[in-house]
């Protein structure tokens, strides 16, 4: 009897290490997870090579709805991993707006109740920001795991985001959705 691999959801967000996704998606399959990108328009307007990933992972990558009676559906995920997480989609997400199609789709599989770990990347200001701490309380007690702190994502100096790409944790987020 053969298994179907399991899916893993990564929605990208509109930051810097957006860019290097593909390492991500490298290191899922490795792993033995089947991948489906969901990107924000931020992110593929800005940061990702978009027809690269849809042959790295074999998927669309989805930034809206489906074509109304476009049969093609998405598998259902199994565990999700944001990253990069934005202040912006953090703080939407976590007010439960849901005005686009990557909000959307978190605010349904948090009802789920799925594996979530979010990988943010915002710099020192946005991080100090009491809106910001809020919508991270507000996801943790949701039940998310959100990697900022000590040992996984730390907020660097503002216009310093550059220096932080190469070593974004991935892995990290791997490791915590199992
Ligand atoms: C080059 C560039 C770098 C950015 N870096 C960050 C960042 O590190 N963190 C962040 O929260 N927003 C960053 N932004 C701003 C977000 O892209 C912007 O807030 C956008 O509205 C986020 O939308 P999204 O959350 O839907 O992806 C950056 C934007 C650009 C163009």
């Amino acid at each position: 009897m053969s298994v179907s691999p399991r899916c893993l959801y990564v929605v990208v967000c509109g930051a810097g290490p957006a860019g290097e996704v593909g390492r991500l998606v490298e290191l899922a399959h490795r792993r033995g997870w089947t991948v489906q990108l969901v990107a924000t328009a931020a992110a593929a307007t800005h940061f990702l090579d978009v027809p690269a990933l849809q042959q790295q992972t074999g998927r669309p990558v989805r930034t809206t709805y489906r074509p109304a009676g476009d049969p093609a559906t998405l598998p259902d995920a199994d565990a999700v991993i944001v990253a990069p997480a934005t202040y912006n989609t953090i703080n939407k997400w976590a007010g439960g707006i849901a005005d686009t199609y990557p909000l959307s789709v978190l605010a349904e599989l948090t009802g789920l109740g799925l594996p979530i770990a979010v990988l943010p990347f915002v710099n020192e200001a946005l991080a100090a920001n009491r809106i910001f701490t809020r919508s991270v309380e507000d996801l943790r007690a949701a039940g998310i795991t959100v990697l900022l702190g000590p040992g996984a994502f730390e907020p660097h100096p503002p216009r310093t985001g550059g220096d932080k790409i190469a070593t974004f944790p991935w892995n990290l987020a791997l490791d915590t959705v199992g």
